[in-house]
Parts: structure tokens; C-alpha cells; sequence
């Protein structure tokens, strides 16, 4: 097996830092570990939840190609994301999605540096997929395979859109799964100054949409009816808005939100879906907007960086723009396909953790808990 099989979880020996890597006859040299500049070639997989996705990144920074694949009509029909279907349609998808991010970067395997796969948080079946993939193309490349956390990749997709996304920063990760304030210290310093105590952001505004009878996933539907809704139409609690910390709550809304449509319906009075998705929405862009100031302010951040799929909401961009020029903070926010699951921030991650040195062995297995702050 390759030399790599003798680290684990860490720092590189640093004894074998200038490591040459080769496979007689098909591989003549490889990029030594701690070298990884301006052309290293890094494959991502990102296979956590409904997204396939592969994508070559050069240099950590310029994306050759991102090849997403997205689950979402196989799920549509279940009202959320069902784990076996998942973990099968990424196996259907991956070697496909890999060979597309290759012919689109007009690349072979023989030139990839590095590989770089989602070790979790995840669904454990989906990530699996992944990872067992990762290692071992990894294997017979004889190249280095990187573990990266789902979380910690979403912040590079910051990064990738604009090159003054930097750290130090506070990031606000806000998606289907995660809703997340993180005080960004520099690469791979991280620490969560609060988050959800129950629905991330995504998941309420799925579960909102969903009973209203909407399209899943739902987040999309509700952005839009918003637009034609009167957001003061009813006035639906802002809860922990004024409590000490950065933690949010959404479950409580969503709640309040079916609570009263019940009581419209019960009444036999007439409801305005655009009236209520505007409101909903409204609520939550208070919170969430209210706590990402304070976060900042806490730290004296300069920068905010907004990711994962529900940082797509005009709602809260609007919102968060317009709070970040006040305060005088730069606000950065990624294009959609940057701010949903995609491959190459999972790329641009795992070339920024082996340029500090950091990657896995073979036998590092995913984990769909992995925590974000983990110290290196
Ligand atoms: O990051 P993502 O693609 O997947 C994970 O959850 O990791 O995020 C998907 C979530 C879904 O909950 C979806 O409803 C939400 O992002 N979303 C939105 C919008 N676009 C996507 N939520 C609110 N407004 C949007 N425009
Ligand atoms: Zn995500």
C-alpha cells in the first residue's frame, strides 16, 4: 500500500515533506507535500447530502470545473431528503460526475496532486459513497487523500467567489442542515460563537413551505411568494432576538406560523400565502440578522462571510448588506452555485489543509458528526 498509510489525522511527518510519490511507468512525479502552489491540481467530492458533486480546483483558488448533480426531484415527491435514496443515487452519480470534472478541465487522472472528499458532517450512507471513492482513486494514484469537513468548506467557497474574502472573519453558514455563527480566526482555527438550538434556518423554511402545501425544497418557493407578500401582514415572534448570545431559535416560529393558519382555516377566513411567506421570512431575516450583527460586533469583525444554501435568500442578503454597510463591515456573499453543496470549496479546503501539511490516511473513515473546531 502507499507510504501515506502511515499517518494519521494531523500534521505530515515533516521528515517526508519532500516526499516524491510515484507509480513506475505511469507516474513519473508528484507534487512534494508542502508544496502546493499557484497549479496544484486537487479533485473535490462532495457527496454529504442530496448533491453530487466533483470538481477540480488549481492552486486552492481557480475552478476548472464543478460538476453538480442534484437529487432534489428524487426526493421532491417525499417532502425532504430520504438517506437510502440518497446514498444510492450518489453512487449512480459519482464515477459520472467525476469523469465529467475531468473532461471539463481537459484533465486525466494522472494529472490530479491530491484528492479531496467530505468526511462528514453528513448522512452517513451518502458520505460513505464519497469517501470510499476518494481513497481509492487515491490508492492507485498514489497521491495524498484529504478528509475535509463539510462545514470548513462551505467558508471556502467564500474564497473561491472573491479573492478578499480572507480570514480573520465571521462567517454565517445557513443551510438545509446547519445554521451556524463561527468566529474564522485564520485556516483551521475556528470557534461556533452560537447556532441553532433546534431547525437550522433551511429546514424551517422547508418545513413552513411544506405544510403550506409548496414544492420542496421549499426555501426557493417561499423567497419568491415573499416578494409578492406584505411582510407587516402578521406579526409572528422573533424569539431569543433579545437574549444574551449568538443562538437561534427556529422551531418556535414555524410553529407559530402553522398555528395560525390553523386558526385562519378554523375560521373560515381567507389566507394569503404570499401574506404569511413574506412574514415568515421576514421573522427569520430579523433574527438571523440581529445575531449575525452582534457576533460581529463581539469579535470587531471586519468581514462576514455569508454561505450554504439559504444565504441564495434576497430576503437576508438584502437584510445583512444593508446591516454590514452601516456597521461598516464588508459583506461577502458567494454566487448560488458557490452557496449550495458543490465540490470546489471541498477542493479549495483540502488544498488550503495540505498546504499546512494536513492529510489522512487510508484508513480514515467519514464521520457524520465530525465537529468544525477541532483545533489544528
Ligand atoms: O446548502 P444547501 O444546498 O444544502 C444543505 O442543507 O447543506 O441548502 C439547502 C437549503 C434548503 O433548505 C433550501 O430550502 C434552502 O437552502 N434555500 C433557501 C433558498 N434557496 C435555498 N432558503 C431560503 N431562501 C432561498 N432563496
Ligand atoms: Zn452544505
Amino acid at each position: 500500500m502507499s507510504d501515506h498509510g502511515d499517518f494519521t489525522f494531523g500534521h505530515a511527518d515533516p521528515d517526508r515533506s519532500d516526499e516524491v510519490l510515484t507509480i513506475p511507468g505511469t507516474l513519473t512525479t508528484k507534487r512534494p507535500l508542502g508544496e502546493w502552489d499557484e497549479e496544484s491540481l486537487v479533485l473535490g467530492i462532495e457527496t454529504s447530502c442530496d448533491e453530487t458533486s466533483a470538481s477540480v480546483v488549481r492552486g486552492g483558488r481557480e475552478i476548472l470545473s464543478n460538476v453538480i448533480v442534484s437529487q432534489t426531484e428524487l426526493h421532491g415527491e417525499y417532502g425532504g431528503i430520504v438517506p437510502e435514496i440518497a446514498a444510492r443515487a450518489h453512487v449512480e452519480a459519482l464515477t459520472p460526475a467525476i469523469g465529467e470534472a475531468l473532461f471539463r478541465a481537459d484533465l486525466t487522472f494522472w494529472d490530479l496532486d491530491a484528492i479531496a472528499a467530505t468526511l462528514g458532517p453528513g448522512l452517513i450512507g451518502s458520505l460513505l459513497v464519497g469517501v470510499a471513492e476518494a481513497k481509492s482513486m487515491a490508492a492507485v494514484l498514489e497521491i495524498p487523500f484529504v478528509g475535509v469537513n463539510h462545514l470548513e468548506g462551505h467558508l471556502y467557497s467564500n474564497m473561491l467567489a472573491d479573492e478578499k474574502a480572507v480570514f480573520p472573519a465571521l462567517a454565517l453558514i445557513i443551510s438545509g442542515g446547519h445554521t451556524m455563527l463561527i468566529d474564522c480566526r485564520g485556516h483551521g482555527e475556528y470557534e461556533i460563537l452560537g447556532g441553532t438550538i433546534d431547525d437550522a434556518a433551511g429546514e424551517a423554511f422547508d418545513k413552513v413551505a411544506r405544510f403550506l402545501g409548496l414544492d420542496y425544497p421549499g426555501g426557493p418557493e417561499i423567497d419568491r411568494l415573499s416578494l409578492l407578500g406584505d411582510p407587516t401582514a402578521v406579526s409572528f415572534p422573533r424569539s431569543m432576538i433579545n437574549e444574551a448570545g449568538f443562538d437561534v431559535s427556529y422551531s418556535g416560529l414555524k410553529t407559530s406560523v402553522i398555528n395560525h393558519v390553523r386558526k385562519l382555516e378554523a375560521a373560515g377566513s381567507e389566507i394569503s400565502i404570499e401574506n404569511i411567506a413574506a412574514s415568515f421570512q421576514a421573522a427569520v431575516v430579523d433574527i438571523q440578522v440581529a445575531k449575525t450583527m452582534a457576533a460581529a460586533d463581539h469579535i470587531a469583525a471586519s468581514r462576514v462571510l455569508l454561505c450554504g444554501g439559504v444565504a441564495a435568500n434576497s430576503g437576508l442578503r438584502s437584510g445583512l448588506a444593508g446591516a454590514c454597510s452601516k456597521a461598516g463591515i464588508e459583506l461577502f456573499v458567494p454566487p448560488m452555485e458557490l452557496c449550495t453543496d458543490n465540490a470546489a470549496m471541498i477542493a479549495a479546503c483540502g488544498t488550503a489543509m495540505l498546504r499546512r501539511g494536513i492529510y489522512m490516511s487510508l484508513d480514515a473513515g467519514p464521520d457524520p458528526n465530525l465537529p468544525l473546531a477541532r483545533g489544528v
